[in-house]
């Protein structure tokens, strides 16, 4: 990634993590945020290991000063944002008579407002620095595409990610801003793979492995390679893309 500052939400784990691996180990100048100190600061001692340093900011995407810092630590550690990527999630698992009004309220803010928040500040970062222009990807879901059961406050806060990734890709084009999203099928992540021991989880997670064509779950690094092809100039034409990484799911 040639020296771009790329900024990480959602990074202490699953496909966040993943990112930031690929990322680093491709050259880029990674900002790592999660609301999970300790996590961030496992994956700086693994890239540390390989002699690669990062910058870490703790921090909850759904609060506006919290995530400015983010964008903002970026800047001060590189000189300028390139690439930010949009991932900090939480992905609850129920139907709509399971989901409670604070329930929607909770995946909204951190899902849907979260990611309008870090589009909102590395879009001013990225107009305000010397040579401006970037690249947002923002992680929705095929859940942000199509329907999926027990999904009821999920899914519609991944389509906020799916609709800010078309309405500011068509916004900025103009203007030297790229917004693409992926659309990750069903990943290996810590937080899918907890689902087993959630009610309903094993049924559900029996469903929709099948449901994939490829006859199996995802793994964080086949979404992070996506994201960071989104992210660099070999998709210098490609705005306003939701490219699904689900081995086939949405084909069917
Ligand atoms: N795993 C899947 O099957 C799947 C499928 C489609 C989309 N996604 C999306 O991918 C993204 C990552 O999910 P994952 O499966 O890797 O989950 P994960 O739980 O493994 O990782 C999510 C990370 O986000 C962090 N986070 C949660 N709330 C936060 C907040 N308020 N502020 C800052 N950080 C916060 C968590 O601490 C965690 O490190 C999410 O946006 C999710 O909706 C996941």
């Amino acid at each position: 990634m040639n020296e771009k500052s790329c900024l990480v939400t959602g990074a202490a784990s699953g496909i966040g993590k993943a990112t930031v691996l690929v990322l680093a180990r491709s050259g880029a100048r990674v900002t790592a945020a999660d609301i999970n100190g300790p996590g961030l600061g496992k994956l700086r001692t693994e890239l540390a290991a390989e002699g690669i340093g990062i910058t870490v900011v703790t921090g909850d995407v759904a609060d506006p000063r919290a995530n400015r810092a983010m964008v903002d630590a970026a800047v001060e550690a590189y000189g300028r944002l390139d690439v930010a990527v949009a991932n900090a999630g939480v992905l609850p698992l129920s139907d709509v008579n399971e989901t409670s009004p604070e329930d929607w309220d909770h995946v909204m803010a951190v899902d849907g407002r979260g990611a309008f928040l870090t589009c909102k500040y590395a879009i001013e970062a990225m107009t305000a620095q010397e040579r401006p222009g970037g690249a947002l990807v923002c992680v929705s879901s095929v859940s942000g595409v199509a329907r999926q059961a027990r999904q009821a406050a999920y899914g519609p806060a991944k389509f906020v990610a799916s609709g800010l990734t078309k309405h500011l890709a068509v916004e900025w084009a103009a203007r030297g801003i790229r917004v693409n999203a992926v659309a990750p099928g069903t990943i290996r992540t810590e937080r899918v793979l907890a689902l087993k021991d959630e009610p309903g989880g094993p049924a559900y997670l029996a469903e929709v492995s099948a449901a994939h064509p490829m006859g199996r779950l995802g793994e964080p690094e086949e979404v992070a390679r996506v994201i960071a092809f989104l992210a660099s100039d070999a998709a210098s034409f490609v705005t306003g893309a939701i490219v699904p990484v689900d081995g086939g799911y949405l084909a069917r």
